[in-house]
């Protein structure tokens, strides 16, 4: 089984996937065109997503963005993400959603956006059994005051499709303690807590997510690999790592699949899950990850059937979600 077809019909659980980075790039197209908006910069010949590291990727990223300008934009996109997610088998599926792209952070729009995102929620859910959940995710390089108006939205609206609270953006930029009175307030929410590190930083940035953030989860985490006690650590606390390879490749962190540390991460017990970050612009799927995976460790049906489970169960999602996904 090393065909991304090959995997199509397991059920998969995916928690980290960007719902504006899973844009397909002929949708942002439609949207320019409507709006007479000239995004060609972004775009190579073949009409893929063109950038040429990180930093050139988030400017992209927010170039997209600009085109989804309303509440029918986003339940537009949104309904095309949930499609493209479940015909990669995705059964349940958390993904960042981002106020400041929503109305730029204000309350009352952003509750126009999100009831729009359920609306096609509700539709996927519908037509194609897929569940929904929502990160709201503050955007690290735009700084702790917006991050503050990000969590009080997320706080305000925490309930049927809001579950969980993020922080994405440039690792770089700042430190996890900036952003702690935004982590606290989605904590006493009650939401779930997942924070971007261990990309772009190293392990003392896994560090100061758990110590500052008080996170349950880790986006991309992988380079705790880099500290053995680091990596004890997360194994003995049941953190999970929410990996994503094929971005970490396209990206330039690790040469190539063999390279990744995934393997090693799972094997040093690390509690892990699989997804695509922003699939488009890293020119991969679900079932291309499953795929690569499988040549390059040789991981097969029950390899993934183990990581859907580690995935479902540390899904910010209520009990009788979680009954189903499992
Ligand atoms: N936003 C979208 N994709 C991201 C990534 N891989 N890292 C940080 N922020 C992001
Ligand atoms: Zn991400």
């Amino acid at each position: 089984m090393t065909d991304a077809d090959d995997f199509r019909a397991l059920p998969k659980v995916e928690l980290h996937l960007h719902l504006e980075g899973a844009a397909p790039p002929d949708l942002i197209r439609r949207l320019a065109a409507e709006k007479s908006v000239d995004l060609s910069g972004i775009f190579d010949a073949q009409g893929s997503y063109a950038f040429r590291d990180f930093r050139h990727f988030l400017q992209v990223y927010e170039a997209a963005c600009t085109v989804l300008q309303t509440p029918e934009d986003f339940r537009r996109l949104t309904l095309a993400v949930l499609e493209q997610s479940a015909e990669q088998g995705v059964i349940h599926t958390e993904a960042f959603l981002s106020p400041d792209f929503c109305g730029g952070g204000d309350l009352s729009a952003w509750r126009e956006y999100l009831a729009a995102m359920a609306e096609a929620a509700a539709q996927a859910q519908r037509d194609h059994a897929i569940t929904l959940r929502g990160i709201v995710t503050c955007i690290r390089h735009f700084g702790p005051a917006k991050a503050r108006a990000t969590a009080l939205c997320a706080a305000e609206t925490a309930g049927a499709i809001v579950t969980g609270f993020g922080i994405a953006g440039d690792e770089g930029a700042g430190a996890p303690r900036d952003f702690v009175w935004a982590f606290d307030c989605a904590r006493e929410a009650g939401l779930g807590l997942t924070a971007h590190a261990g990309e772009w930083g190293g392990p003392e940035s896994v560090r100061a997510a758990l110590d500052d953030l008080r996170v349950t989860r880790i986006g991309h985490g992988v380079r705790a690999i880099e500290d053995p006690a680091l990596v004890e650590r997360l194994a003995e606390s049941g953190t999970v790592l929410e990996v994503c390879p094929g971005s970490n490749i396209a990206l330039g962190l690790y040469a190539d699949w063999r390279a990744h540390p995934v393997a090693k991460l799972r094997d040093a017990g690390v509690k892990l899950t699989l997804s695509t970050d922003d699939p488009p612009f890293f020119h991969t799927s679900l079932c291309a990850e499953y795929a690569a995976l499988s040549r390059a460790h040789g991981w097969g049906p029950d390899d993934f059937h183990a990581l859907n489970r580690i995935a479902a169960e540390a899904a910010f999602c209520d009990t009788a979600t979680r009954a189903d996904i499992l």
